[in-house]
């Protein structure tokens, strides 16, 4: 025992105070540390010195010395309280104890078992701190720092929010993990439409649960669909769309993040500051582009933005969707327009997708063999595999450039 441990006496009694001093004074690892004439006065010094172990008389006034040992062990967990008293009977000593006093001690007490009772307090206090600590890590650990994958573009109609969709479902099936679905189009959000549900609670109730309550939002709340992953919708009237700002966003996602493993992000087609604050905190940010001139142009612009906002490159990914040469841009040149590969490309068919809209089913769920679905999948095992590229892909891909 080469600690030293910190000793705080409380005893209205000063000759009993001084004799206590007195006996730990050789035991040279112990140190009196302060003492106290009242408990409430005990209570100020020990939240100041946090001791080791509170040396605390129970004489006169019971309730109020039970009160204190209460007290004492809710503010000051690592601290143990040894309680003394002229009179050890049953009762004092099992109110104590459930008040959580750790030891007793008869007055006045004894040199040699005052010692050894106060070193078996601290070793046990040790044991009891390392146990807690273990827990609290092992608690941590379970709590999850989900990646936020935001979807993106600068023009509408590109395929944001097919993507995001299709995407949540098929890395929810292929991880197994907790995925949940934001839609940040927070005027025209559509993911309602496209997943056949009736969101009852929204970004605009999100903000106020996370106002009210300490605790964070309840997962009871979140909207859920029928392959697994949670949804949290737009607000229900565009006109509440003003009220969410960037710090909102930011609370959403780090609540989120704690107990989702993946935060797909579907956005209105524009950088406001709540986009913004959901790229900021993205790991991915998927930028949809098509063959079309202005759309091109757009990502290009976009690539910038996000260039002088120093987002790390390798965070943001373009994806080709609608993959089809009819506007007269052929995918190479759109490359070198870009000035980087396209990520994922997702090909036109405006059958399967139109469909799945129209019925309230994703694609990846009513038509998992159509190529798009496939598309979807191999972007999910990139996401899920840190970027490596699915083998079935891969074989795609060495079969495509052998033809
Ligand atoms: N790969 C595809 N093949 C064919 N049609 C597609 C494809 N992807 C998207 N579409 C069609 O494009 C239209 C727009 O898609 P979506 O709503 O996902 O775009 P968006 O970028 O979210 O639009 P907005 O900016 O208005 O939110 C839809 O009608 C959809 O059917
Ligand atoms: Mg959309």
């Amino acid at each position: 025992m080469a600690e030293t441990i910190s000793v705080l006496i409380v005893d209205k009694s000063d000759d009993t105070r001084d004799s206590i001093k007195e006996q730990l004074k050789p035991a040279r690892n112990f140190t009196v540390v302060g003492d106290a004439k009242g408990r409430s006065e005990g209570i100020g010094i020990a939240e100041r010195l946090k001791p080791d172990i509170i040396l605390l008389d129970l004489n006169g006034g019971e309730p109020e010395g039970i009160e204190t040992i209460r007290v004492i062990s809710q503010r000051l967990p690592w601290t143990s309280v040894v309680v003394m008293a002229d009179i050890m009977d049953q009762g004092i000593m099992k109110r104590s104890m459930l008040a959580g006093a750790k030891e007793f001690l008869a007055k006045p007490p004894d040199g040699k078992v005052l010692l050894e009772t106060l070193a078996e307090v601290y070793d046990e206090g040790i044991r009891r701190k390392e146990g807690l600590m273990g827990f609290v890590e092992s608690v941590n650990i379970q709590e999850k720092e989900g990646k936020v994958i935001v979807v993106c573009s600068t023009k509408g109609g590109v395929g944001k929010t097919t993507v995001a969709t299709n995407l949540a479902i098929d890395l929810h099936r292929l991880s197994g993990e907790p995925v949940v679905l934001l839609d940040l189009d927070l005027q025209f959000g559509d993911i309602p439409l496209f997943l056949d549900i009736v969101p009852r609670f929204t970004i605009g109730d999100a903000i106020q649960e996370l106002k009210d309550k300490k605790s964070g939002l309840a997962e009871g709340h979140m909207c859920k669909h029928d392959s697994g992953i949670h949804v949290l919708a737009a607000p229900s009237r565009p006109e509440y769309a003003d009220y969410v700002n960037g710090s909102h966003v930011q609370s959403i996602l780090k609540d989120l993040q704690r107990k989702y493993s993946y935060i797909i992000v579907d956005t209105p087609p524009s950088f406001g500051e709540t986009v913004l604050s959901a790229m900021d905190a993205a790991s991915h940010i998927l930028l949809i582009t098509n063959l079309e001139i202005t759309t091109i142009r757009g990502t290009k612009l976009a690539l910038e933005i996000m260039q002088s906002l120093n987002y790390r490159d390798d965070k943001i990914k373009v994806l080709l969707n609608r993959a089809t040469e009819q506007w007269g841009i052929s995918s190479k040149e759109s490359k070198e327009t870009l000035g980087r590969d396209f990520w994922e490309v997702i090909p036109s068919d405006s059958r399967v997708v139109g469909s799945s809209i129209n019925q309230g089913v994703p694609f990846v769920m009513g038509q998992p063999r159509a190529e798009v679905s496939k598309s979807i999948r191999s972007l999910s095992y990139k996401i899920n595999n840190g970027g490596l590229e699915s083998p079935r892909r891969l074989k795609r891909v060495f079969l495509n450039k052998a033809r």
